[in-house]
């Protein structure tokens, strides 16, 4: 989750999108795959997908660059420091191909589909370009590349989920898992690049979903987060029957009441009350809600084409408290967009004081080529001013996170078991309902995918200190 190349402390804990992981976790092929991955949880499950398809084709993962046959790096485009993290790693890539001239070098991804062949030109060391939709053509283009030519396909689809294939789940711990249950955006936010790398909106089959889900929890697994980039669009019909976001997400917390259920991401103008209404029917439903203001000025949100206003949003807000009192509201906020002026940047803050946030992602506006907001409006707010915005954000935002975890001590929670505390073994840690984290003395008894009950007794802005009381 972070973001090392800012040079802003504050970012280490403030973007959510991953950064350069390693993936493995395919064993049975010959020939060897390298397979790096950034930016959010739906590229991270894409990475599934593509290893499925390379172990199809007898590939095997390796943490090892020197070692792979084919390397593939999953590119994000969202700012970009993104992209200037990939062209780093390509950097790197060109020394490894030097070492191993028959090295393949593949860009998958946002990135990828953004720049389209153009990566080709400025790229040199790239052999292969492919978006988020083209991943079936995995193999074609490897052969292609094999023959001596360069291979792109960016093609975006209408009707491309993947539900076919099962994805190899890279990396985890055997208890969470992430499902994609729709692709692509239509809403044209207009700072956002989205809606052009990922195409057009389109919902998987239920049927698929729950299988996918239910098979998850077969194997052991103990959550599952449904992903999609505005998750409460979601609709899928076939002639019998029509299926909403309320009514899926009722049907995967149906599949056991030991399998809890995440989503990501709500969309402030779609979240409707049968959703949150289903989220209270069902204690195996967790209690947090994503759901990002951006700003929180009603002109400023008219810019962004966020198409709703503050009083919408914070009618939203009263919405979940009034039904769902315990749920954890978390947001994303962008600091400095075109034309920001102090008195919007003030109700940004005000809205942080309305509804107390219990965590946010805070980002600095990024142009992004091509958006709207890039044609139309200038990036015209001075990177100290935004710096200092986001600073502000990000101090206000540190207090809230703080007293929220504050709120929970005293409290005892159930909380599903993730594995060791990072600082060595002698702390268990994993998650409350409201997804955060709990760390507590280590008991010999306990696994990972045990649900234990834990008094807090101490927090930090991030983490909930508690003692053990028992297993579940
Ligand atoms: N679909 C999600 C967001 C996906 S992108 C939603 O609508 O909320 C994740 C976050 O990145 C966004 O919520 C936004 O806060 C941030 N982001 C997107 N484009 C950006 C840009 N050009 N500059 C800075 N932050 C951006
Ligand atoms: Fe981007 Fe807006 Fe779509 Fe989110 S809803 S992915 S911010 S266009
Ligand atoms: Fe980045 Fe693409 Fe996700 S731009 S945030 S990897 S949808």
């Amino acid at each position: 989750m972070a973001n090392q190349f800012s040079g802003n402390v504050f970012e280490k804990v403030t973007d959510e999108t991953r950064q350069g992981e390693v993936l493995q976790g395919i064993e049975q092929g010959t020939k060897k795959m390298y397979l790096e991955s950034y930016g959010c949880q739906m590229n991270f499950s894409d990475s599934e997908i593509v290893a499925s398809i390379m172990a199809e084709n007898g590939y095997s993962s390796t943490p090892n660059l020197q070692e792979a046959d084919v390397v593939f790096i999953n590119t994000c485009s969202i700012r970009e420091n993104a992209e200037q993290k990939v062209r780093g790693r390509l950097d790197v890539f060109r020394m490894a191909k030097k070492q191993k001239p028959e090295m393949v070098i593949g860009v998958l991804g946002c990135m990828a589909e953004r720049m389209k062949a153009k990566l080709l030109d400025e790229e040199k060391v790239v052999d292969l370009v492919i978006g988020p939709d083209a991943y079936k053509d995995l193999p074609n283009l490897l052969d292609q590349v094999e023959s001596g030519q360069k291979a792109v396909n960016v093609i975006l689809s209408r009707e491309e989920t993947y539900a076919d294939i099962t994805p190899v789940r890279l990396g985890g711990n055997g208890v969470l898992a992430f499902v994609t249950i729709m692709r692509g955006c239509d809403n044209m936010c207009s700072f956002c690049v989205v809606p052009f790398t990922r195409g057009r909106e389109r919902s998987r089959d239920a049927h698929s979903i729950i299988s996918e889900c239910r098979d998850l929890f077969e194997k052991g697994y103990k959550e599952v987060t449904l992903l999609g980039q505005n998750v409460d669009s979601y609709h899928w019909s076939n002639e019998e029957e029509n299926v909403n976001f309320a009514q899926l997400l009722e049907r995967v917390a149906l599949i056991s009441p030991l399998l809890r259920v995440r989503f990501s991401t709500s969309h402030p103008k779609d979240i409707t009350d049968e959703v949150l209404e289903t989220m209270a029917n069902h204690e195996n439903i967790c209690k947090c809600i994503h759901l990002p203001v951006q700003s929180g000025s009603t002109t400023c949100l008219e810019r962004m084409n966020r198409t709703y206003s503050r009083e919408w949003y914070m009618n939203r807000v009263e919405a979940i408290r009034r039904i769902i009192p315990e749920c954890a509201i978390t947001s994303d906020v962008i600091a400095g967009f075109c034309g920001e002026t102090e008195e919007e940047h003030a109700d940004t803050l005000s809205m942080i004081d309305f509804v107390k946030y219990d965590m946010s992602y805070m980002f600095k506006y990024s142009e992004r080529p091509g958006t709207f907001a890039a044609r139309k409006y200038k990036d015209d707010i001075a990177e100290e001013v935004k710096s200092r915005r986001l600073d502000e954000i990000i101090a206000k935002q540190s207090g809230y996170s703080l007293e929220r975890n504050k709120e929970a001590v005293g409290q005892t929670q159930k909380i599903l078991v993730e594995g060791f505390a990072k600082k060595g073994n002698h702390q268990q840690c994993g998650r409350n309902s409201q997804n955060k984290m709990v760390v507590f003395p280590t008991q010999d008894h306990v696994q990972p995918g045990d649900y234990v009950m834990v008094k807090m007794e101490d927090c930090s802005q991030a983490t909930l200190i508690g003692t053990f009381i028992e297993k579940l």
